[in-house]
């Protein structure tokens, strides 16, 4: 398959490129944004932008596409088991407000609504993207521990550049669920997407726990779920760009790996290379 190899490289290549020189913001970058796409256009195997056949039909990586993927027959309900989530949650304190919020009931509700998450490629493909879903997770809540970040709301992440979504400035768009969603940009689209007023009612993502777990989902949908197939790294410098990666943090890209690596183990798959970033 020489050409989705060299698609897949070209597309690593852009995105580390656009890491370093800063193109992306800091707080994840749009998947639409590596081939440039506007949210309505499709991007063909080449990373090009537009609305036609060409684009839309086969070989379109994203964007509306004609085709949605085919999904496999994985159960992730029956691979995310009360015994695995458990196994999660069980290592929060008891003190710790997470632990009367997220459940593994919530986060299947959620799931419903992203029928693409775990469904992509091989079964080993499946397990491998929730290990990584779970993996993220552990380190930023810190096993199901904290609902929002703990220092948060002395920043309140508002970013003027956003202008379709703009700050409530009462509010604070700072780090909060499995994922901990932050910035107005993100506040505003997920709830759009999900169906809560992100922007003048952030705490919603803590007060409800199946928003909370459709925050992370959508997040991880559009920041992570598309670079699966480049290695665990790549979801890494998605998802947290210059914050972590390129030695600016390698203590939490190595946290990050040894929690992916684990849950690996524990679904009995191969984490696969790539792992840092
Ligand atoms: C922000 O709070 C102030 C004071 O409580 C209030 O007067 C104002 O209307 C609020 N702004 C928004 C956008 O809610
Ligand atoms: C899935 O992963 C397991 C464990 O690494 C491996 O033994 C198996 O061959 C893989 N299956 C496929 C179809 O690649």
């Amino acid at each position: 398959m020489p050409v989705a190899l060299s698609m897949k490289k070209h597309l690593l290549t852009l995105i580390l490129i656009g890491i370093i020189a800063g193109a992306f913001p800091r707080y994840g970058i749009e998947a639409q944004s590596i081939c440039g796409c506007r949210p309505d256009e499709c991007c063909n195997p080449w990373s090009y932008c537009g609305t036609t056949d060409e684009y839309c039909g086969d070989g379109c990586q994203w964007g509306p596409c004609y085709q949605s993927p085919e999904l496999n027959d994985v159960s992730v309900s029956d691979v995310v088991t009360l015994e695995f989530f458990d196994g999660i949650i069980s290592q929060a304190d008891a003190s710790c407000a997470g632990k009367n919020f997220y459940s593994r009931a919530a986060f299947l509700e959620a799931l419903g609504s992203y029928n693409q998450f775990g469904r992509i490629g091989s079964t080993n493909d499946s397990m491998r993207e929730i290990a990584a879903f779970f993996g993220h997770v552990t380190h930023e809540t810190g096993h199901f521990c904290y609902l929002e970040e703990i220092d948060g709301p002395s920043k309140n992440y508002c970013d003027d550049r956003f202008e379709e979504y703009p700050c409530n400035l009462n509010k604070s768009y700072h780090g909060r669920g499995p994922l901990q969603l932050s910035w107005n940009l993100n506040y505003g689209a997920s709830g759009n997407n999900i169906g809560f007023d992100g922007l003048n009612f952030p705490e919603t993502v803590i007060n409800d726990p199946v928003i909370s777990f459709k925050t992370a989902l959508w997040y991880w949908m559009n920041y992570a779920h598309p670079y699966m197939d480049l290695g665990f790294g790549v979801t890494i410098a998605s998802m947290k760009g210059g914050h972590e990666c390129f030695d600016e943090n390698p203590e939490a890209v190595q946290k990050r790996v040894e929690y992916y690596t684990e849950y690996c183990k524990q679904l009995g798959v191969d984490p696969g290379d790539d792992l840092t970033c």
